[in-house]
């Protein structure tokens, strides 16, 4: 039997069978990961550039990313990748080919890997039961009876995708049953990375949590993962708990993170009521250090592939575990976000004499934030779709985000209906009646104003959803401003 001795920081030894990694003497773990070999499945956001960060920090290590998706794949393969994350290009670049792959082959990546991390996309349910809330793990479930079925070893599975509490132990159930005499761990390890930022929470994380089951094998697991962070994260930043803490800390985390976007703008509603200024408001609370400065920016709502998703899956937990009124109590946070896109149209349709319909209407942004090319959840499209019911006239400008992914997340094409792709913002603005900047890029921070003003309809709106422009100064060029929760 191909026995691994780990010495684990306690100075004990674990022992995690047939797992083939050297390792030396030092305190923690692995000194060098000889022939160590990973798998991650799903080249997606989450999975390219995390698996980017361990191929560039640990180059004993093969990183294997694969996905059933070609095109992906050729993307990750050529030079532009599918990907927009600053500093991305260059670690890929540098790694690719030397000890970080990319291909469709997943049955081999899995095969040969010891350690799995399975980073497939978890949706929020359209049918059945839970539809609406519950996440959808039939990707998750099929990576687990893949694994299952194609064997090669004893193999570490990572549970990287964002999933509900207890889906590890399915998973667990899952690879136990196929008495293909391999053994299994499995282990959470959640993502922290924002988009647009990725790269920077990837080698900076303010911590990783990974948790396992609280067995010597569980533990020894554990350290075999929390080893490879530590090549370049401090141990005091790696987090270790049990399998059930690590998945819910991933789905709180960002139900706090969403909780204070919306708690804000709550405040952005009474704000233009009363006439206070909520970035005002937000910097006089956030100077409390109990509160802190970050995730108090207002804006036209929260966006992403997490934020609601993740909260609606802790509401359906809740309610699944007869704890109603907790739901309740985190749907709001959802709800709140729902009101503050309509709250943006319907201020936007009162400022413009009670009617967009037929007006031309400026969208600046599409992505869910800066710096991203992802549009999943973006509040731009909710804010797009009722402006179109509202009969108007849509010129959308987005540096990354390409036009069939804003075609196809309105449900129109090129030519057709009311909305036109333009290629730069100021032929976005020619001979419009306002514009709408629901995307917080740097970019619309220098732009000639006063040129786009004399182009537009008299009199010309702005409505910045993002509150990044300086009104006072477009108000001197001759434009009628409204920002979110400035009365
Ligand atoms: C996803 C989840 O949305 C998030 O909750 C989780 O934390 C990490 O995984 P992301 O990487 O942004 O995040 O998803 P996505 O960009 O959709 O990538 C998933 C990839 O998995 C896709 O490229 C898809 O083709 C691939 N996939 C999906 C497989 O290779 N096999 C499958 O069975 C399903
Ligand atoms: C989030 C979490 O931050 C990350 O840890 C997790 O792993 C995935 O989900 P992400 O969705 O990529 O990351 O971006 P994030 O920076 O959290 O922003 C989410 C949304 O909130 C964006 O639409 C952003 O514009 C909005 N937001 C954020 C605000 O409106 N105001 C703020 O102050 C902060």
């Amino acid at each position: 039997m191909d026995l691994l001795k780990l010495n684990c920081h306690t100075g004990s030894f674990l022992y995690f069978k047939s797992f083939r990694i050297k390792y030396g003497s030092r305190r923690f773990l692995p000194q060098k990961f000889l022939g160590m070999k990973i798998c991650c499945i799903g080249a997606g956001y989450v999975g390219g550039p995390t698996m980017a960060m361990i191929a560039d920090k640990c180059e004993d290590i093969q990183v294997t990313v694969v996905d059933l998706n070609a095109e992906r794949v050729d993307g990750w393969n050529s030079d532009d990748l599918p990907v927009f994350e600053p500093g991305l290009t260059e670690i890929v670049l540098r790694r690719r080919g030397k000890n970080l792959f990319f291909t469709t082959a997943v049955e081999d990546g899995i095969r040969e890997a010891d350690v799995i991390f399975i980073s497939v996309n978890t949706p929020t349910k359209t049918s059945g039961v839970g539809a609406g809330k519950a996440a959808d793990l039939r990707y998750v479930e099929s990576c687990a009876r893949q694994i299952a079925e194609v064997g090669g070893g004893d193999k570490i599975v990572v549970e990287k995708s964002t999933v509900p509490v207890r889906t590890a132990h399915s998973v667990q159930e899952i690879l136990s049953s196929a008495e293909n005499g391999h053994s299994y761990q499995v282990i959470s390890n959640p993502e922290f990375l924002a988009e647009g930022t990725a790269m920077k929470d990837l080698e900076k994380p303010d911590r990783v949590l990974v948790g396992g089951t609280v067995t010597p094998e569980g533990r020894a697991a554990v350290d075999v993962i929390a080893s490879i962070y530590a090549q370049w994260v401090p141990q005091e930043r790696i987090i270790k708990t049990n399998l059930w803490s690590s998945e819910l800390s991933k789905l709180t985390a960002n139900a706090f993170l969403a909780q204070r976007v919306s708690s804000i703008n709550s405040i952005s509603a009474l704000c233009e009521a009363t006439g206070a200024d909520v970035d005002e408001v937000s910097h006089a609370i956030g100077a409390d250090s109990r509160i802190g400065p970050k995730f108090l920016k207002s804006s036209v709502g929260f966006g992403g592939s997490c934020f609601q998703k993740d909260i609606l899956n802790l509401t359906y937990l809740c309610e699944h575990f007869g704890l109603p009124e907790i739901a309740e109590y985190w749907t709001k946070v959802v709800e709140m976000n729902d009101l503050q896109k309509k709250r943006f149209v319907t201020r936007m349709i009162d400022a413009m004499f009670n009617t967009v319909s037929e007006k031309k209407i400026a969208v600046l942004g599409y992505a869910f934030k800066k710096d991203t090319n992802d549009v999943r959840e973006s509040p731009a499209i909710d804010v797009c779709r009722y402006l179109l019911d509202e009969t108007a006239e849509l010129r959308v400008y987005d540096p990354k985000v390409e036009p069939e992914t804003i075609l196809s997340t309105l449900g129109t094409k090129e030519g057709e209906d009311s909305v036109s792709i333009c290629k730069d913002p100021y032929e976005a603005c020619e001979g419009s009646h306002a514009i709408a900047v629901l995307t917080e890029w740097d970019e619309f921070n220098d732009l000639d104003f006063a040129k786009i003003h004399a182009q537009m309809k008299q009199p010309a709106f702005l409505f910045d959803g993002r509150n990044v422009l300086d009104l006072k100064a477009l108000e001197e060029i001759g434009f009628r401003t409204y920002g979110i929760g400035k009365g």
